[in-house]
């Protein structure tokens, strides 16, 4: 048990939660145990340490921190943010089996779900995630779980759990929710009803852009199982990569807090600026889900998306005359990165079919980092000036 209990707050948690070493000439900073294999516990399979296994000490004492931060009774670190996803969705199914999804998720759960898991005779319901009878009417007897991502990429449309929530319990079903935008922080997942909440570690978690890895935070028995299934396929996370990812995590909180003051003001700059057609970010009241995002939201993340003037010979000529900002897929890392998504996500799209998604050319998503504001505006101004 740790010193950081429910009770302490957010940033307190992500400091301390998951270690209770007070010895003296104890290290303050957590070692990185980076060993595969522990001597002793021979004779019985639950003793065996390994760190495929998931219990290097390190593991586990990150794990506890990042249920700590949910509010949940567990959580497990993996490999990759994929990694927790698909072992999630393994765990979770058999063949015959189906699932209900939102339509807008992120493009490598899309693959998986659409292309990967048929081949293991698990089926996928895609739905307009807006309107709670959309998930009702995909409804099917082998339904095993409801799927859903906010806030979405690109275009940063949030969407209620609680509703779909509601209906995945009264069939005994579990909602799971990937909240690597939003981050403990921003959202507070259990909350609302989700049961298990998968993160991409290697976005603001992690909040460096130096490691790759992921979170599935839940209940026990759940996680537990999901961790089994881990175990087979073998996606851990390697003991150094943890460490980095517990280092990142005791800022968080403060990391959170300017990204989030960054984007709003990055957001209203842009929204206000005469090359720049459009903005979306939920902190904005132009942005469709503002509302939701002010009932839900203790903050309102650090993704904006923004279309240029000029269309995509516009966008390009900003991202080329952008200074600070780097152009770069991911997100989440104290640096600002910009990336078009017609080059990246949505570049096996037709034109239209991206602006139907509500993805124009000239639309440049930013992950705003946490530099100091009047530089990035500036950025920012220079470039869309040309
Ligand atoms: C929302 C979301 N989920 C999951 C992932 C996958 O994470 P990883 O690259 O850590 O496997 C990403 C990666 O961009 C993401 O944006």
């Amino acid at each position: 048990m740790s010193s950081a209990n429910h009770r302490t707050g957010l940033s307190t948690r992500a400091i301390h939660a998951g270690r209770d070493v007070d010895d003296p000439g104890a290290p303050v900073v957590p070692p990185i145990v980076q060993s595969a294999t522990f001597m002793g516990g021979g004779h019985r399979a639950d003793e065996i340490l390994y760190t495929r296994y998931g219990n290097n000490p390190l593991q586990l004492s990150v794990g506890e921190k990042l249920a700590s931060l949910e509010g949940a009774p567990a959580a497990l670190v993996l490999g990759s943010g994929m990694a927790a996803i698909a072992m999630t969705l393994l765990s979770l199914t058999r063949t015959g089996d189906h699932i209900v999804a939102a339509s807008h998720l992120y493009g490598a759960t899309r693959a998986l779900l659409e292309n990967e898991l048929p081949r293991r005779g698990v089926q996928t319901t895609f739905v307009d995630p807006s309107e709670g009878r959309n998930w009702r009417r995909a409804l099917r007897k082998k339904t095993r779980l409801f799927y859903l991502e906010a806030p979405t990429n690109p275009t940063l449309r949030l969407f209620d759990p609680r509703p779909v929530s509601k209906l995945a319990h009264d069939r005994g079903l579990p909602l799971v929710m990937d909240a690597t935008f939003a981050t403990p922080v921003n959202f507070r997942a259990r909350e609302l009803g989700v049961d298990v909440v998968l993160h991409s570690a290697t976005k603001y978690l992690g909040g460096h852009s130096d490691l790759i890895a992921g979170a599935v935070v839940g209940d026990r028995a759940l996680v537990e199982e999901i961790g089994s299934t881990a175990r087979l396929y073998g996606p851990a996370a390697d003991p150094h990569m943890v460490w980095l990812l517990d280092r990142g995590l005791r800022t968080l909180g403060v990391r959170m807090e300017r990204h989030n003051r960054n984007a709003l003001a990055l957001a209203e700059f842009l929204e206000a600026h005469p090359r720049v057609k459009s903005v979306s970010y939920p902190g904005l009241p132009s942005h469709p889900d503002h509302d939701l995002a002010r009932e839900i939201f203790p903050g309102f993340g650090g993704m904006l998306s923004f279309v240029a003037r000029g269309g995509g010979r516009g966008a390009d000529q900003v991202m080329q005359s952008l200074e600070l900002a780097r152009v770069a897929p991911s997100l989440g890392g104290v640096e600002t990165l910009v990336s078009q998504p017609r080059y990246t996500s949505h570049a096996g799209m037709t034109r239209d079919a991206r602006a139907a998604l509500g993805i124009p050319d000239g639309f440049i998503r930013v992950s705003v980092g946490i530099e100091d504001v009047d530089d990035l505006i500036a950025d920012f101004d220079r470039a869309l000036r040309g």
